[in-house]
């Protein structure tokens, strides 16, 4: 099995330039069941891409993958596809069950395999079958997967989310895509990822808006024949190389990205005292050595993400002070505390809430990766750790960053595979 080993305390210099977004990616190619010509550009070469491609190959749709032009082109010849989608194929990412919403718009019926629970919490989909329900499908759930019909096709409905998600309002507004009639979701996920979802599917054909929390969808009848989209970067990953840069930078210039987009998290790094230099399309930071303790809550986005709370962690290692997060999106998502602790941190766990005693001075030890973005902080663990840290379990870390340890080993940090 493949580790990561990082020889830490070494200043990081140079430019990374920031990839597609897998969350973003993920969604639109669910969505390219509903297209027939499809050119994606700026797609992460990452893991979760490729078991998603493999599922839409197994239902029957044709695909090439340009790895050296970053691109994919997707065929739907014909309109032959498997409405299935097995256990096999949706149980190693959950975002497998984003086909349901399209495959059932298209063909009226589907059977996809319920994804199961993972390690940072039980992620439920009742929140993506309530969406479907209110779109007039016949929803049962039998040995283990969810089996939907609409036997005259989805009626747009106005559906009021219970309770924030980001995939079942990508479901909900891939189904309703080719509703009949209207369809308004309230109190939706508003996540770039969603919005570029929706900008995919109006190039297709769609009128979907949204404002505020509410997205007003038409139904739409007919599609374009070919279409290109380039995805939006990946706000996740730019938000990870910015705090190993905070850790550790010397002076480093992140690329192809926008900043209006990460304006809590900037505005958070501002107060922990981090110097940036922020332009539209890049942002150039540096370490810094005065870093000041914060107390953050995640949130649903424009809140500061989940997905980069385990990061956070690691530079709140280093304040001056007692720092808190409070997590609310997923129950299990401090896995990495104690890993953190092991190579030096002090962070106790009340709850929902990790307070972390800084600043610490963190020691390289041999580490357990446990989710994808728990990973990612143990690497910038690494960076800033004193002597050697080796990383196992690495197949989550190559879920969802592309060239890691390339981008990090051009700003000179001393990472390698084995
Ligand atoms: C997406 C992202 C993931 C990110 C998360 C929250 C993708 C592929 N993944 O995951 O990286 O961490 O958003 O920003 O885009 N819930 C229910 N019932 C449901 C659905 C969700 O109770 O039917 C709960 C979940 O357990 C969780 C919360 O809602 O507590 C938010 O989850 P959700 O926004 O749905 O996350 P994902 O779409 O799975």
């Amino acid at each position: 099995m493949q580790k990561l080993i990082i020889k830490g305390k070494k200043e990081i210099a140079g430019n990374i330039s920031i990839s597609g977004s897998k969350n973003a990616t993920l969604p639109i190619l669910a969505a390219s069941i509903l297209c027939k010509n499809v050119t994606l550009k700026n797609i992460p070469f990452v893991q979760d891409i490729f078991t998603m491609v493999k599922l839409l190959k197994f239902i029957g749709m044709k695909i090439v993958i340009s790895k050296n032009k970053g691109t994919i082109r997707i065929k739907n010849k014909n309109n032959k596809i498997k409405t299935l989608a097995p256990y096999k194929l949706v149980k190693t990412m959950r975002a497998g069950v984003l086909v349901l919403g399209p495959i059932l718009a298209k063909f009226r019926k589907a059977k996809i395999s319920l994804p199961g629970g993972c390690a940072i919490g039980t992620r439920p989909v009742d929140l993506h079958l309530f969406a479907l329900k209110k779109l007039g499908a016949k929803i049962k759930i039998k040995n283990g997967y969810i089996i939907a019909e609409a036997k005259k096709g989805l009626i747009g409905s106005k559906i009021t989310f219970p309770n924030i998600s980001v995939g079942a309002t990508e479901n909900a507004i891939l189904a309703a895509f080719h509703a009949k009639g209207n369809t308004i979701l309230k109190n939706s996920a508003t996540e770039p990822e969603i919005k570029d979802l929706i900008s995919f599917l109006n190039k297709l054909g769609g009128n979907i808006k949204m404002n505020n929390r509410s997205i007003f969808i038409k139904g739409c009848e007919k599609v374009k024949e070919e279409i290109k989209h380039n995805v939006i970067f990946d706000r996740i990953e730019l938000g990870t190389y910015l705090i190993a840069a905070a850790l550790v930078g010397k002076k480093i210039k992140i690329n192809k990205i926008q900043s209006k987009i990460i304006k809590s998290e900037l505005d958070i790094l501002k107060k922990m005292g981090v110097k940036l230099k922020i332009q539209k399309n890049s942002i150039t930071i540096s370490k810094s050595n005065n870093i000041k303790k914060i107390n953050i809550a995640t949130k649903p986005y424009p809140g500061f993400p989940t997905d980069l709370q385990a990061q956070l962690m690691v530079l709140m290692t280093k304040a001056n002070g007692i720092s808190k997060i409070q997590e609310n999106i997923f129950e299990n998502r401090f896995m990495h505390v104690s890993e953190l602790n092991r190579m030096g941190a002090n962070i106790e766990i009340k709850n929902k809430v990790a307070i972390v005693k800084g600043p610490s001075k963190l020691n390289g030890a041999e580490v357990m990766a446990t989710d994808l973005r728990a990973s990612v902080s143990l690497v910038l663990a690494g960076l800033v750790a004193n002597k050697k840290t080796i990383i196992n379990r690495i197949y989550h870390l190559d879920r969802g960053y592309e060239l890691l340890e390339k981008k990090l080993k051009n700003c000179n940090a001393n990472i390698k595979r084995v």
